[in-house]
């Protein structure tokens, strides 16, 4: 199952929920970039040095765990926990770089496919209906307004205790959205046999909700 979203649309709530209901693994496809970005800025390798960071993508033994109800996953590089690092400002400077790169994005959607193939999986990210998985059973496009994403974003930082200011939000998602959707290499798009979700106004249950409905259909 391939869900694809721009940056705050819920995608990753949505997906592990939906994982937990029918049972599959969740596989957050953005933690696997951040986790090269990371191991980038460990070792002193360019953001723009594509060779160098596909390098590191191949070799980088990425785990990506899932706990108990209402704990986020955990990622491990080579054993060790890295989940609590993969959001730092740090990471978050240079991980849309990273992203952008096709020689890291070829060793990524290699490992994404792998893991897919090793059984029932919903999968999440900006490529994964149109270019990871274009043969996924079910694949959602989810959306919603920039204000809305920015809300959203706006109020989980607030609730984290951290000091945030509502319009640099919404001036931080609008610029990512443009970013995504442009570049040349896997930009965010809906596939053409994606059904686009549109979640403004919705809490997360009523999504999940609705996506099983039309999912057991579909299966039906
Ligand atoms: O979803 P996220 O914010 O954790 O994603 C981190 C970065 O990786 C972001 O710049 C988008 C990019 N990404 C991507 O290019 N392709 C994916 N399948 C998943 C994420």
């Amino acid at each position: 199952m391939a869900i694809d979203g721009p940056v705050a649309s819920g995608k990753s709530a949505v997906g592990r929920a939906l994982a937990r209901r029918l049972g599959y693994r969740f596989i957050d496809t953005g933690l696997m970039y951040r986790a090269v970005a990371w191991a980038a800025l460990c070792r002193g390798v360019d953001p723009e040095d594509g060779e160098g960071l596909a390098e590191l993508a191949r070799n980088l033994d990425i785990e990506l765990q899932w706990g108990p109800e209402g704990e986020g996953g955990r990622v491990l590089i080579g054993g060790r926990d890295v989940t609590g690092l993969l959001r730092s400002p740090e990471v978050e400077r240079i991980v849309s770089a990273v992203s952008a790169r096709p020689e890291v994005r070829r060793v990524l959607v290699e490992k994404q496919r792998r893991l897919a193939e090793a059984g029932p999986v919903v999968m999440v990210g900006r490529d994964i209906g149109t270019v990871v998985l274009p043969d996924a059973d079910f694949k959602v496009f989810l959306t919603a307004s920039a204000e809305e994403r920015a809300r959203r974003r706006y109020l989980e930082r607030l609730a984290q205790g951290e000091p945030t200011d509502y319009e640099a939000v919404l001036a931080e998602v609008k610029r990512r959205d443009e970013y995504d959707s442009s570049r040349p290499v896997a930009p965010l798009k809906p596939a053409p046999d994606s059904l686009v979700f549109n979640t403004d106004g919705l809490g997360l249950e009523e999504v999940v909700e609705r996506l099983l409905g039309l999912i057991c259909r579909q299966d039906g």
